[in-house]
């Protein structure tokens, strides 16, 4: 495994923070979640039975065996825009960006609600994912900063979906509807280039879960065990090691058995060994920081809360 953030320094404070291993962390009060699922009966965290999946299904279709199939590829998501607000938009459904706000938490909150009850109700197994496990680790909830949603699943998982559910549109409640129909607001569609290796790096994202009203989207990617002759040679380290296509390199006991909890107040599943994930891709600075984006964690509230501009500022800004 590449830990590259991590520094010995870090190392050491990791394992001051994970006396015993981390399950025993779980059952003391030092994660602002757990008191704040523990009223609620569904939000218990328990081990899920789920185990890590089969090998990829016989149908996969095959990679591309000569360079013209090769050159074929082209990005297959588009954003309506290369600037930071723009690429949290999928072109197709995009009207304007939504500023920070009422607006855009809600429909943030609709787009993962959505996604895990359909997949919930598809009885797929997937789990949060880089800064919306983040969030989740905190409260439960998408950081108030957060644009767009992470989610993973296994490459087999998402073989399955593109041969059942590839191009469907899903209302909130989880029916289906065919393109066009009324009702229909949440599209699910997967990259026709989702099983190849990483190559120009366009379509590293192989799914998403669209809001067809803002164009907000959940990016969806498949992890599986890499040979380590596959792609550029970046790729997995083979058995026990599950990557996406940008390298980011799980063990299997890092993931599975996944854990479930609840994420903005529905059903999800989250990673065997969360704070490792998380500490290998953010420090160990991202689970104790009280102080991210302009925002202050507030203990009482469990909630990120927006620090006020300075007074000084504000009076420059009327002076000028
Ligand atoms: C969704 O399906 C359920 C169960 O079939 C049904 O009761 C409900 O009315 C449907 N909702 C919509 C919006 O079609
Ligand atoms: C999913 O459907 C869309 C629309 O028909 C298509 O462009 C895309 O290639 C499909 N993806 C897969 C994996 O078949």
């Amino acid at each position: 495994m590449r830990y590259t953030l991590l520094t010995t320094t870090t190392l050491l404070l990791l394992l001051l923070l994970l006396p015993g291993g981390t399950t025993s962390l779980l059952f003391k009060p030092t994660f602002p979640f757990i008191s704040l699922f523990s009223s609620s009966s569904s939000s218990s965290i328990t081990p899920d039975p789920f185990r890590p999946p089969p090998q990829p299904l016989p149908t996969t279709p095959s990679p591309p065996t000569t360079k013209e199939e090769e050159e074929e590829e082209y990005k297959y998501f588009i954003e309506p825009g290369t600037s930071e607000s723009l690429t949290h938009y999928d072109a197709r459904f995009f009207a304007s960006v939504l500023p920070l706000g009422p607006l855009r938490t809600q429909a943030l909150h609709s787009l993962i609600k959505s996604y895990l009850l359909t997949l919930t109700s598809l009885q797929v197994p997937t789990w949060l994912a880089h800064g919306t496990l983040l969030g989740w680790f905190w409260n439960g909830r998408i950081m108030p900063w957060d644009w767009d949603l992470d989610v993973q699943l296994s490459s087999s998982s998402l073989s399955q979906l593109s041969l059942s559910h590839n191009y469907t549109f899903w209302t909130l409640d989880g029916n289906m509807t065919r393109e066009g129909e009324e009702g229909g607001r949440y599209l699910f569609d997967i990259n026709p280039f989702y099983d190849r290796e990483r190559g120009e790096g366009v379509n590293v994202i192989d799914a998403r879960w669209v809001d067809t009203l803002t164009g907000l989207f959940v990016d969806i990617t498949g992890v599986k065990e890499r040979d380590e002759t596959e792609g550029d040679g970046e790729g997995g380290e083979g058995k026990g090691v599950w990557s996406c296509k940008n390298w980011h390199r799980y063990h299997t006991r890092e993931i599975w058995p996944l854990r479930e909890t609840v994420f903005e107040g529905v059903k999800a599943r989250v990673p065997w060994d969360f704070e490792r994930v998380l500490a290998a891709e953010y420090g160990v600075k991202a689970l104790v920081g009280m102080e991210w984006e302009g925002h202050r964690w507030d203990k009482g509230m469990k909630e990120w809360v927006r620090i006020p501009e300075p007074e000084e500022t504000q009076m420059e800004k009327e002076w000028s």
